[in-house]
């Protein structure tokens, strides 16, 4: 009954009551806010990370824009069951150069976070045309269009250019490079393959929708997804992380 006591004291006075409200507010604030002063430290360095690729880039726009994300998340929880399902568990420095994050918290179709290499590119162009040619009774829609439209990537370099003003390391070269790059992905045989691979290890590469006439939006969409979650060497991750 103390408490109740000291509780009507509250009630009654206005200023106290308001005066209680902010202190309790600016400690939930606090809370919230101070982690992200030391997130620098929060997100460990883990090797083989490097920025998108300019066509993964527009891939991941794609992505975004056509709301894969409603029905797929991108992150692996540590639990056993995820990680028995999808794989290793998701690292911070695995999205630490998405602008949006594409972790989502609803999952209508299975976790994407480690797709990449998981199918042949003709299997994500057939599933993506029609995903019920190749899984029965799939309730994902369907996305034939993509095969259809052009990539619109004359802007890609101003892209890569705002995500190098965030923080995501894309030199000089890369910027001025971009739209070669999308090509030069695309083609393992171009001249321009060669400094492609350099700038970015591991990169899939291929012609990804079939068709060599056009770059489409399916080509950039298989491309990102071929590469989702293979940067890391987990064989080696796993080691270091032994050792520490
Ligand atoms: C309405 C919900 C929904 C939307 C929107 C959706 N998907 Fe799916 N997706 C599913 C379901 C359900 C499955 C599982 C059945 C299947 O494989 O078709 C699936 C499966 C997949 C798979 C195979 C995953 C695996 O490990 O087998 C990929 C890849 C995929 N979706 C990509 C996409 C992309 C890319 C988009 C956006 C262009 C998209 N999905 C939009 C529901 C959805």
């Amino acid at each position: 009954m103390k408490f109740l006591a000291f509780h009507q004291i509250l009630e009654r006075k206005s200023i106290l009551l308001l005066l209680g409200i902010v202190i309790t507010v600016a400690i939930g604030g606090l809370v919230e806010i101070v982690p992200l002063f030391y997130l620098k430290s929060t997100v460990e360095k883990v090797q083989g990370m490097r920025p998108y690729t300019p066509l993964e880039l527009a891939g991941r726009n794609i992505y975004i824009r056509e709301g894969c994300y409603a029905c797929h998340s991108q992150m692996i929880r540590t639990l056993r069951d995820e990680v028995e399902r999808y794989g290793h568990y998701s690292l911070a420095a695995e999205s630490m150069y998405d602008r949006p994050f594409q972790w989502g918290s609803k999952r209508t179709g299975p976790d994407l976070a480690r797709v990449g290499g998981k199918y042949s590119n003709e299997w994500h162009l057939e599933h993506l045309i029609n995903p019920r040619e190749v899984v029965v009774g799939s309730v994902m829609p369907g996305y034939a269009f993509l095969a259809n439209a052009k990539l619109d990537y004359r802007n890609i370099g101003d892209h890569l250019k705002v995500n190098a003003m965030l923080g995501v390391p894309y030199d000089d070269a890369m910027i001025a490079k971009a739209k070669t790059d999308v090509l030069a992905q695309l083609d393992e045989d171009s001249d321009d393959y060669e400094a492609f691979a350099e700038r970015y290890p591991k990169a899939p590469v291929g012609n990804f929708d079939g068709d060599s006439k056009d770059v489409t939006e399916m080509d950039a969409l298989i491309a990102y997804l071929q590469m989702l979650g293979t940067l890391v060497d987990f064989t080696v991750y796993d080691d270091q992380a032994n050792l520490r």
